[in-house]
């Protein structure tokens, strides 16, 4: 029996969304990112004047912000977010948001509701669904858990290539310096801080390929 629901987890840029994308894809199951479900709301924050902190305001505006992926092309397989009706998928990794989104993912009453969210979408299974806290929090249920890790100098030069692929100017050292502040903001939040699962399967990604990497999992999802 495969495992219908799969939790993968780890720190920022480590290709958590790309390789649960590719996963999902080969197992036919649906794709959540819960690191955009964060985003997505603290977009909606920002744009609202909403102070950043605000452990009052922010999980009402949790609960009341509709947030949806809709499969943008079934040949593509790429996902599209939707605020409230409105596409923001440019505007989710904008660096206002990235700038910002550690602080509103930090604040208790927000993860209250995201998690009530997530599982909710997670239903009947069949879902990859990447984030911080899937293994530990949202689906400790989960029958097959990873947390993948590499070191914040290989992570941030991803990032440094990615972005200049997308044809954007990056700064290496910007973006690890960066990197290593929302680390330690997502592992030290007294909330649900980024920890791999007691019975979550490790995976260290340096050195590897998007690629391999999946073969890695897919050994755990045959298992
Ligand atoms: O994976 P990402 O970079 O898109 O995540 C954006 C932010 O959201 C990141 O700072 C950590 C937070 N996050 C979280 O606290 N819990 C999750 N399940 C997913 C993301």
């Amino acid at each position: 029996m495969r495992p219908r629901l799969i939790a993968i987890d780890g720190p920022v840029a480590v290709g958590k969304s790309t390789i649960g994308q590719l996963l999902a894809e080969k197992l036919g199951y649906s794709f959540i990112d819960t690191g955009t479900m964060y985003r997505a709301l603290t977009w909606k924050a920002l744009r609202l004047g909403i102070d950043l902190e605000d452990e009052d305001k922010l999980p009402q505006l949790a609960t009341t912000t509709r947030i949806e992926f809709v499969l943008e092309d079934v040949y593509d397989k790429a996902y599209r977010v939707f605020v409230d009706g409105e596409d923001i998928t440019g505007e989710v990794r904008s660096a206002e948001v990235e700038r910002n989104v550690s602080l509103v993912s930090k604040v208790a009453g927000v993860r209250r509701v995201m998690v009530r969210k997530q599982r909710l979408m997670a239903g009947k299974g069949k879902i990859v669904m990447a984030g911080r806290d899937i293994g530990t929090v949202v689906l400790p249920e989960a029958e097959l858990k990873i947390f993948l890790t590499a070191s914040p100098e290989e992570r941030a030069r991803r990032r440094y290539l990615e972005l200049l692929n997308q044809g954007n100017k990056a700064d290496y050292s910007v973006i690890l310096t960066d990197l290593k502040k929302r680390d330690e903001i997502d592992s030290q939040r007294m909330v649900s801080p980024l920890q791999p699962a007691g019975d979550a399967k490790i995976i260290d990604t340096e050195g590897l390929t998007l690629e391999q990497v999946v073969q890695k999992i897919w050994a755990f999802v045959e298992e």
